[in-house]
């Protein structure tokens, strides 16, 4: 009698320690208090624009104003700053109330079966003492906590299903972007390449601007072959653990639920046996769930962090920061340059093949001039519309200019068959020879000046800032809500499932009061 009494209530006295555990790990995980704190801190230390954007930015520093177990409970102020291993530990730490609780639980529930099983085995005489109002409250909390139970898988279930569809899209998103990038350093590798075809009289090209035109183009190739190798190496990778998370979790949700409602189905007829079968499997498996959702915890806490940081990233474009050290950009004024040579290149290209028809093909020379004469004939030949005037600003093109797109074809009808002699034989103003040089010329200056800006915006990281400001406003709500809800998902079946298992155990044991009771007054 005072073995069973002592019983309920130690199994109660657990269960209001776990309600303070689990309310308390809760209420740390959303870092409410911390935030506050951290921007209290932020605020005293005054964030002058100028100050912050010359000197090193810790991105998301509010956010990731932690307390760092690996030194001594500090707070860390690093930010944002994957390559910082205080940064991952102190976002660990945030999970670690919840896997106190998954330990406690093992292990203080571990022990008080034990009890049972003893006090059980030791002291098997007849129970008695039946009270009506525990046996009502008993089965009241059973159907609460198996409903909440229930409510708890449904939410994991939504979540996990609204979580990977987040991520694949957002994953799909940073693929087309690299695809994108992929397909244009090709597509300008592949026009650079034409600057091989430039060289045969070294009319149009110096051979050193020949050379560093190569050098660029092999580069760009080689970039695009590594990026699209790692893209298709990764996009496995990402996509079998994406699987494999999805799995793991609609698997969770499904034996929590089937635990949770057979628990109730054989408590409410008694069946002791299998009870207590389930309430050893849901004493390991709860424990388990509170592992797993502290990993979500700190994977929501990651995902927030990241999407803070890449916000801030982009939004203090001069600031030094921890992206800095993953992303090699380059700083406005370089990529300025840049933009401004590749527009030279062009404008110089376009320059030689305008003088090389202005200057030699459209000109009658006589025989005695010899290498310029080539006994041209016809009509002239258009020249090609220069994109930029002298001073590198953007050009109109003049009427009877022909443009990069269709330049090659319009000058097709100008080649002559050459004699022997290399001379024209035929009426046309533009040697065969002449005809692949001018047609390289334009093929690198068209690939220079589609593409130029695109490249400056690579090694600025315009496009990565793009890129990110998109995920950011996009993508991220998503992921930050559903990782959330996956989570909260998680404590609400860990904690119900936790519950109804203390609860099928008091109230087997009142029914069984209860049953003996009425057996003792029948007889
Ligand atoms: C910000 O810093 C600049 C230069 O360090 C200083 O001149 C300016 O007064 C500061 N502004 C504020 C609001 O502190
Ligand atoms: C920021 O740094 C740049 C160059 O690094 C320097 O020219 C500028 O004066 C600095 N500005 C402030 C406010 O310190
Ligand atoms: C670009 O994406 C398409 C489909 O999304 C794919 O078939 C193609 O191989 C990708 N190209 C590169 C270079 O990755
Ligand atoms: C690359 O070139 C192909 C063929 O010219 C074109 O269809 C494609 O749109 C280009 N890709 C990019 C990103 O410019
Ligand atoms: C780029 O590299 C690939 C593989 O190395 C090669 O097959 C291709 O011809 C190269 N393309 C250009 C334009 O250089
Ligand atoms: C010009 O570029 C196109 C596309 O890259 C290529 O097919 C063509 O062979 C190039 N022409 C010359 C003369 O290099
Ligand atoms: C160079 O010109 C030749 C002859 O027109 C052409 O077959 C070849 O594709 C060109 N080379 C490149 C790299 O464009
Ligand atoms: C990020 O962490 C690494 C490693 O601790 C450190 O070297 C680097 O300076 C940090 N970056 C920033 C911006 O704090
Ligand atoms: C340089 O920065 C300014 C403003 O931040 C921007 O408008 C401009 O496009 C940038 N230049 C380049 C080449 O990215
Ligand atoms: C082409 O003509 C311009 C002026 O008409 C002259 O300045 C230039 O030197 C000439 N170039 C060649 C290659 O003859
Ligand atoms: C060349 O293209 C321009 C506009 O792109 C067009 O107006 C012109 O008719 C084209 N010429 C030929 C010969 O195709
Ligand atoms: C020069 O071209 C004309 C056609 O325009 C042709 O009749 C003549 O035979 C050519 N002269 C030589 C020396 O090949």
């Amino acid at each position: 009698m005072i073995c069973s009494r002592l019983q309920t209530s130690f199994l109660l006295f657990l269960t209001i320690l776990l309600i303070i555990c689990v309310s308390h790990g809760v209420s740390q995980s959303s870092n409410h208090q911390e935030m506050v704190m951290g921007r209290e801190m932020l605020e005293s230390v005054g964030t002058n624009e100028s100050y912050t954007e010359n000197s090193t930015l810790f991105l998301a520093a509010k956010r990731t104003y932690r307390r760092d177990p690996t030194d001594g409970f500090k707070r860390y102020r690093g930010g944002w700053n994957i390559s910082d291993n205080h940064y991952w530990a102190s976002v660990g730490f945030t999970a670690v109330p919840l896997f106190i609780i998954a330990a406690i639980w093992f292990v203080i529930f571990g022990m008080s079966l034990c009890l049972i099983c003893t006090c059980y085995c030791c002291c098997p005489k007849e129970p008695y003492g039946y009270s009506r109002v525990a046996y009502a409250l008993s089965l009241g909390f059973l159907i609460f906590f198996t409903i909440t139970a229930i409510i708890g898988c449904v939410v994991l279930y939504t979540g996990q299903g609204k979580f990977h569809g987040s991520t694949i899209d957002t994953f799909e998103f940073v693929l087309k972007q690299g695809n994108y990038t992929v397909d244009s350093l090709r597509n300008v590798s592949g026009y650079l390449d034409s600057a091989q075809n430039i060289t045969v009289d070294k009319v149009f090209l110096a051979s050193d601007m020949q050379t560093k035109i190569d050098n660029i183009q092999t580069r760009m190739n080689s970039s695009a072959n590594a990026l699209a190798t790692r893209m298709d190496s990764n996009k496995h990778k990402i996509q079998k653990t994406l699987d494999t998370v999805r799995l793991i979790l609609i698997i969770v949700a499904a034996v929590m639920l089937f635990l949770a409602f057979l628990g109730f189905l054989f408590s409410i007829f008694g069946m002791k046996f299998i009870i207590s079968i389930l309430v050893v499997i849901g004493w390991v498996l709860v424990a388990g769930t509170f592992v797993l959702c502290g990993v979500f915890l700190l994977l929501h806490n990651v995902v927030g962090d990241t999407c803070v940081a890449m916000d801030e990233w982009v939004q203090h474009p001069t600031a030094h920061t921890a992206l800095d050290d993953i992303l090699p950009c380059v700083d406005n004024a370089t990529a300025a340059e840049t933009l401004l040579r590749t527009k030279e290149a062009t404008h110089k290209l376009v320059g030689v093949v305008n003088q090389v028809i202005t200057n030699i093909s459209n000109i009658n020379f006589p025989p005695n001039f010899a290498p310029l004469y080539y006994n041209q004939s016809g009509p002239l030949v258009p020249v090609l519309c220069a994109p930029f005037n002298a001073d590198l600003t953007d050009r109109q093109c003049s009427p009877g200019e022909v443009d990069f797109n269709n330049a090659t074809q319009v000058w097709q009808s100008y080649v002559c068959q050459i004699s022997a002699t290399g001379i024209c034989a035929t009426v046309g103003r533009i040697t065969p020879d002449f005809y692949t040089q001018m047609n390289a010329a334009v093929n690198v200056s068209y690939g220079l000046y589609t593409y130029g800006p695109f490249l400056v915006n690579l090694e600025d990281c315009s496009f990565v800032r793009d890129t990110f400001s998109t995920i950011g406003k996009d993508y991220c709500p998503g992921l930050r809500r559903y990782s959330k809800w996956i989570y909260i998902g998680l404590v609400l079946v860990s904690s119900a499932v936790m519950l109804s298992l203390i609860f099928w155990v008091i109230y087997a044991r009142e029914r069984r009061h209860r049953v003996y009771t009425k057996q003792f007054l029948v007889r």
